[in-house]
Parts: C-alpha cells; structure tokens; sequence
C-alpha cells in the first residue's frame, strides 16, 4: 500500500480534529496516510509518534513541545518542507502569512491542503501558478463553508457553467450573533455567548468587521472568474441595531464583491441559523443552485480538509 506522508501546520480546533479523522481512516482509497509531524507555536513534533497522544497531550497542556517521548524540533516553516519532506503540507494554522511556506512547497512539488483563508484570497495566482510549476496540487475546500463543498462545486462540478452571481452567507460567528440579537440579546451577550461556539477567529473581529467573508467571497471569485475583483466593498456587523432577519451577506460577481449586513426575505434560502452557511449560485444554464449545510466548527472543518487531503494523495486534477 502506498504510504503519504503528511505534515500539520496548526493545531488548534481544526488540527485536532483533524488528527482524529485520520486516526479513525489512516487506510483510505489504497492508500496509508500517515502523519509525520504536527506544529504549533511551541515547536514541530516529528517522527514516528502517537496521533492521539498528541492530540491529547495538545488538550491537557496547550503545547505540542509538552510530549515527553518523542522529540520536538524548532524549524522554521520552509525547513519543514526541506527536512521533513512530506507529500503534503496540510495548513490548518491561523497563520496570515502562509502564503509564501506554500508557495515553497509547490514548487518543491509538495502538495498543500489549507483551511487557511488570507493566503487564498490573497496570492491565488502566484499559488496556482506554482502548483502548476511543481506539479503539486493545491486544495482549499475548507477555506469558504468548511466540509460543505462549494469550492469543489466551482472548481470542478461547474467548471463547463458560467457563473453570473453567486449570494452567500459564509461567515457563522456572525449568524450566531444576529440570531441571538434577534432573540433580544446585546451585541456584547450575543457576541460573549459565540466564544463557546469553536467558530471565532483567533481575532474575532474578523468575523465582526466582515473580513472573514471578505476573504471567503474573495475566494469565491478567485474560483469563479479566475482573476482577482476590481471592485470591494466591506461592512460588517458593528453597527446592526434591529437584526431580525438580517445577515451578514457575500455577494460576487464578475469583477466585484461586497460583504455587508442585509435584511432578507422570510422565505431566503439565505436565512440560516446556527452555524450552517447557504449560498445561492446562479449560471447561464442551470440557473439557481442552491448549497446548504454547516459552515464552522472542528470535525465540520477537518472533513473538508481529509477530503482534499484524499484528493491530493490521489492527485486530482485541478483546472482553476
Ligand atoms: P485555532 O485558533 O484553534 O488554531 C490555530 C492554530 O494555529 C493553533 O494551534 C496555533 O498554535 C497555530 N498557529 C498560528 N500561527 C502559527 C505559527 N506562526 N506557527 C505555528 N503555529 C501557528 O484555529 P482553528 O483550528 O479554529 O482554525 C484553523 C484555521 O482554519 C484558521 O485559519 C481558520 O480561519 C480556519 N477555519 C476555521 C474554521 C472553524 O470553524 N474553526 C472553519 C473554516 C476555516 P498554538 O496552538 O500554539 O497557538
Ligand atoms: N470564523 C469563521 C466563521 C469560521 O465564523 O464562519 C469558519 O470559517
């Protein structure tokens, strides 16, 4: 059976759930996925380790440096690609400036799996161009509605289709926050009661001020248009007074996108609750299609990054 080797850059709420996951399936599709080291900020663990160890050493003492058996390296992370030399390097850090440790990697034509949304929206081009330049592949389905595929969707199922809009809700923090303001919450309750939710940012004014799904829509036109948008335009949630039926849509088009607050139809698709994410996307030949389903959270997450990781280890073709 072939074996892949896969580095973990991160491992917070997705990384562990993550680790899980490939616990429970290390032989998928003929192939052995094997984990060969995991980051955070503390160091790099790598070697022949335990994953549920790991894990656990992680919960109980927030540092993967913690774990007595096993060596910990402190390894920049281009020298993580030079030494360890995974297959793939799978991003599930908040790291924003990622974007250049993956442009290393594709080169050297080792794969990346990210759910890591700034370097995406932000160097998509130089990305694709590198991946195309190392023969590796670069795979993101979590970085927009986590395990529920939209980028799939659009990078392949939709290929043939051209997109004319596409109207999204992808940011779960502050659907959480406008449902519990419509309940009749504070800003600050509402906001205070989304910290248990495992879906904030690190910075959770990203989600607040609308950059989270400023980076998400970004990617979505990236998928669909293949450029980057002339055309941007940001509000976020601060200022809402009445929330009822409001949320904090995406809206991308050819050459423009626009995150803001808008209040919607009783009957929108648009109108979801919890942590579920919806988006409407409309073509030349399909015209309305309709994707629901839950947009935050770690296994929710870690799902869509395993898939792409089975991608990358099956070496899925990749056209935009
Ligand atoms: P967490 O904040 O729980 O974890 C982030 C991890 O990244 C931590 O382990 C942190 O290390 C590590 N990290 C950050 N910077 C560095 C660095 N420079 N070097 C090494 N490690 C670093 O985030 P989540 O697990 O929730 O999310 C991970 C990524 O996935 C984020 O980019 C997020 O936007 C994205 N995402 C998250 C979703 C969710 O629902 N949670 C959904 C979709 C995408 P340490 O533990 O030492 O601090
Ligand atoms: N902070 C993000 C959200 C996590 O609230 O939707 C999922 O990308």
């Amino acid at each position: 059976m072939k074996e892949v080797k896969i580095s973990i850059f991160g491992f917070g709420t997705v990384g562990r759930a993550l680790a899980e996951i490939v616990a429970e399936n290390s032989e998928v599709y003929g192939i052995k996925l094997k984990v060969v080291s995991i980051t955070d900020r503390s160091g790099t663990l790598w070697g022949d380790f335990d994953l549920l160890e790991a894990k656990e050493v992680k919960e109980a003492t927030g540092k993967i440096s913690n774990i007595g058996d096993y060596e910990v390296y402190y390894l920049k992370p281009e020298e993580i690609i030079e030494e360890i030399r995974p297959d793939i390097f799978v991003d599930v850090s908040s790291w924003d400036d990622a974007a250049r440790v993956y442009e290393f990697a594709l080169k050297e034509g080792v794969s990346v799996v990210t759910s890591n949304k700034p370097p995406i929206a932000e160097s998509y081009d130089k990305l694709l161009k590198a991946s195309q330049e190392g023969n590796a592949g670069l795979f993101f389905e979590a970085t927009v509605m986590a395990g529920t595929p939209i980028i799939g969707l659009l990078r392949e199922n939709l290929l043939g289709e051209k997109i004319e809009e596409i109207k999204a809700v992808v940011n779960a923090s502050t659907t959480f926050i406008l449902t519990r303001m419509e309940q009749g919450k504070t800003f600050e309750e509402a906001f205070n009661e989304a910290k248990s939710l495992g879906v904030l940012e690190e910075d959770p004014s990203k989600d607040i001020d609308g950059i989270d799904a400023f980076y998400k829509a970004k990617i979505l036109h990236w998928v669909s248009y293949g450029a980057p948008p002339e055309f941007e335009e940001r509000v976020g949630i601060r200022e809402v007074k009445d929330a009822r039926n409001v949320r904090l849509v995406a809206q991308v088009s050819e050459g423009r996108i626009s995150v803001k607050p808008i209040k919607l139809p009783e009957n929108s698709p648009l109108l979801v609750e919890g942590v579920q994410n919806a988006a409407i996307i409309k073509t030349d030949n399909l015209g309305e299609v309709v994707l629901k389903g839950p947009g935050g959270g770690g296994r929710v997450t870690a799902s869509g990054v395993f898939t792409d990781i089975i991608k990358a280890a099956l070496r899925f073709p990749k056209a935009r």
